[in-house]
């Protein structure tokens, strides 16, 4: 034998040793305390309902409940989907169910359906996400906290009696992992028998080749197994809601009037709403709350924890406690962070490089233009110098120039004189005689 095997075998637990007891003890009532804690406790119950705007939702849910839920009538014109939960507390006998309807409101109003299933996506994964962090908290307060895991997403499916669209088979591709997905041919009573035989088995056709898991009411246990098995076969079940009551014969049913005759919400032979309340609420309910635990919540959770790098063991299959798995995290973290400490370092020495090398090269630009400057200065200086000489020379030619008139006019005076001096003298004896006339 192996080492290894040896020390397994050394590890083993002993098995445990069967006694019979001598008499009654008592704790064959554990699932009566159970079933009493459960009472005490309640229930909570999420459905999703996934379905274009007015194909029924509502009415099928106050159908379902046999009760008014407050609703609001779609619009066709939301921008995108949006996703409307509504808690409702309901008691009958005494076990009381927190019951949440989410609503996919404006789905498939979009132009543009590319995108249609994410907000669904995001709001099942913030579900599981509040949930696991409620799990990791160091007091956690799991017994009285309201989950709101979705458990069962109705699909609602447009009686076209053709084929799904490509945005039913996409939406559900997208939330067959996260959620238990019931499909139902909505508004039933709009197709005729025949048609709806075809087209459910096209439907489950296109599930099967397109690979989209749908819930299957669970066969294993014994108790069930059996109306299960019968019910899976009639999947997806063709439904019709209506709150109206109708007189048929000396009985008030739910039922739609036509002036044709009378759709009966509950009869069989109409259309499958019984089976969808018996499977949803009175078989199946506890096994879609289980299964949204075991199953969706148990992928969504280990996912995010292989993401966060927790991991059961290392890769020689020995297991890693929660701390060595810390331990190893924290020390990549901090070399990552040491790793991006230098990086930053690195990177602001290179800028402050790179703004050093700038402001040299504008430094040097100035000087050049400075340079430049005191050139061009320089250059205006002398030529304004060039000017003044020149000007002051024109003026001192100038001035030279009016001296040598001005000479010539004095000599030419000079040589003038003797003969203006008698001219003069005539001159003013005229005027003395005028004078002599017209002064009094
Ligand atoms: P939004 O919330 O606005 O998206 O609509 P909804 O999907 O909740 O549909 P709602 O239940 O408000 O029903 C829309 C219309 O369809 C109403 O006039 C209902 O009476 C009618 N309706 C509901 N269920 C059925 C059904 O099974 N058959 C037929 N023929 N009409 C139905
Ligand atoms: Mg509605």
């Amino acid at each position: 034998m192996a080492a290894t095997d040896l020390e397994r075998c050394s590890n083993a637990e002993p098995e445990p040793r069967s006694l019979s007891l001598g008499g009654h003890v008592g704790f064959d009532s554990l699932p009566d305390q159970l079933v009493s804690k459960s009472v005490t406790q309640g229930f909570s119950f999420n459905i999703l309902c996934v379905g274009e705007t007015g194909i029924g939702k509502s009415t099928l849910m106050n159908t379902l409940f046999n009760t008014t839920f407050e609703t609001e009538e779609a619009s066709h014109h939301e921008a995108s989907v949006r996703l409307r939960p509504q808690t409702y507390d309901l008691q009958e006998s005494n076990v009381q169910l927190k019951l949440t309807i989410v609503d996919a409101v404006g789905f498939g109003d979009q132009i543009n359906k590319d995108e249609s299933y994410r907000p669904i996506v995001d709001y099942i994964d913030a579900q599981f996400e509040n949930y696991l962090q409620e799990e990791l908290k160091i007091r956690r307060s799991l017994f009285d906290y309201h989950d709101t895991r979705v458990h069962v997403c109705l699909y609602f499916i447009t009686p076209t009696g053709h084929s799904l669209k490509s945005l039913d088979l996409v939406t559900m591709k997208k939330l067959d992992s996260k959620v238990n997905i019931i499909p139902i041919i909505a508004k039933a009573d709009t197709i005729s028998k025949s048609e709806l035989h075809k087209f459910k088995i096209k439907i489950m056709g296109e599930l099967v080749s397109n690979g989209v898991q749908i819930y299957q009411f669970p066969t294993d246990d014994e108790a069930v197994a059996e109306i299960n098995a019968v019910m899976n076969a009639h999947l997806p079940f063709a439904v019709v809601g209506s709150t109206e009551e109708v007189k048929v014969g000396n009985k008030l049913v739910r039922a739609r009037q036509y002036p044709w005759g009378v759709v009966q919400v509950e009869n069989e032979n109409h259309c499958d709403f019984v089976k969808l309340r018996e499977m949803l609420i009175r078989v199946n309910m506890e096994d879609l709350r289980e299964q949204t635990h075991t199953r969706h919540y148990e992928l969504y959770r280990r996912c995010k924890l292989e993401e966060m790098g927790f991991q059961d063991s290392d890769g020689d299959s020995q297991p890693f406690s929660l701390q060595e798995t810390y331990e190893a995290k924290r020390k990549e973290f901090l070399s990552e962070l040491q790793r991006k400490e230098e990086e930053m370092r690195q990177m602001f020495v290179n800028k402050v490089k790179e703004t050093e090398l700038e402001l040299k090269e504008k430094e040097r630009e100035l000087h050049e233009k400075f340079e430049h400057l005191k050139w061009i200065h320089q250059e205006e200086k002398r030529k304004v110098e060039e000017k003044r000489r020149e000007l002051e020379e024109e003026t001192s030619a100038f001035s030279r120039r009016k001296v040598e008139a001005l000479q010539s006019q004095a000599l030419q005076a000079t040589s003038q004189q003797p003969l203006r001096k008698d001219k003069d003298k005539k001159k003013a004896s005229g005027w003395s005689s005028i004078y002599s006339v017209t002064i009094p």
